[in-house]
């Protein structure tokens, strides 16, 4: 199957002319699954309450999730998007999955970054896979690569391929989705955003390089800093559930989870 990402910089608030410009995109990119940024249709720099609600959309009869079903349909691709999700007075900062049949699926961000703790409700489930036939996905959004458990449990419940929709301010998130990759040994798409916001005087520069890393932590395909572009590799999906590393080790196998009875408490002692 074919892989991509979209990396672009969306119009901070301005829902209709970057639902434009990802159908564009979209259109122009020769994927089986593609996977667009955090926030892809709102921009990301917000400074109230106000603004998420007024640009949050319910799923799936928002205009975002329709306009990205119109183009999952005709192109005969699944989409990974990041948008506002309104479920009655919360709203996430969520991602949708959605092919060429409908709607799939939805996740909730569950590690919000910095000032989206005062804007966002926190994703309030678990982070899901899903089997779309061509591949198993599992959805993760940004911040969420930070805590190594998020990769895990979407591997252990089967993930192939994650879809990590992105708006990335800190340096280290590209390297280090090749450590998440080599310790789970499956495929991740980053798809993060490029270009600068500034809101009553603080910017947030977006680094871009979305990524496709492999199971063996390769990275097969990065994108430029600065650039609108997509990236698309042919992957073999199925790869992804061979989590040996050699005869005698195992990525899940070798795990002596009797010893890690601390990952299940909530602080350190
Ligand atoms: C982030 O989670 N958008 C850095």
């Amino acid at each position: 199957m074919r892989a991509g990402f979209i990396q672009f910089t969306p119009v901070l608030g301005d829902i209709e002319q970057n639902i434009l410009k990802i159908c564009k995109l979209v259109d122009r990119t020769d994927a089986d699954l593609v996977v667009l940024p955090e926030l892809c249709n709102t921009g990301y720099h917000f400074t109230s309450r106000q603004e998420i609600e007024t640009l949050a959309e319910r799923i799936p009869y928002g205009k975002t999730t329709e306009a990205l079903y119109q183009m999952a349909k005709a192109k005969g691709v699944y989409i990974v998007a990041g948008l506002i999700e309104k479920s009655g007075d919360q709203c996430y900062n969520a991602s949708v999955l959605i092919g060429p049949a409908g709607y799939i699926a939805t996740y909730r961000k569950i590690h919000l970054f910095f000032e989206e703790t005062l804007w966002f409700d926190p994703g309030d489930r678990e982070p899901a896979v899903h089997d779309i036939g061509i591949c198993r996905v599992g959805l993760m959004i940004c911040f969420d690569w930070i805590f190594p458990e998020t990769a895990r449990v979407l591997a252990l419940k089967g993930a192939d391929v994650i879809c990590h929709c992105a708006n990335l301010v800190l340096p280290y998130c590209q390297e280090a989705m090749v450590t998440r990759c080599l310790e789970n040994r499956f495929f991740a798409v980053t798809a993060n955003r490029t270009g600068t916001e500034t809101q009553r005087g603080k910017s947030l520069h977006f680094t871009g390089k979305s990524q496709i890393t492999g199971p063996d932590g390769s990275i097969l395909c990065r994108g430029g800093e600065a650039s609108e572009e997509s990236g698309v590799v042919e992957i073999d999906p199925t790869l992804a559930r061979n989590k040996a590393i050699n005869p005698y080790n195992d990525v899940f196998g070798s795990r002596r989870i009797e010893y890690y009875e601390e990952l299940m408490k909530q602080r350190p002692r």
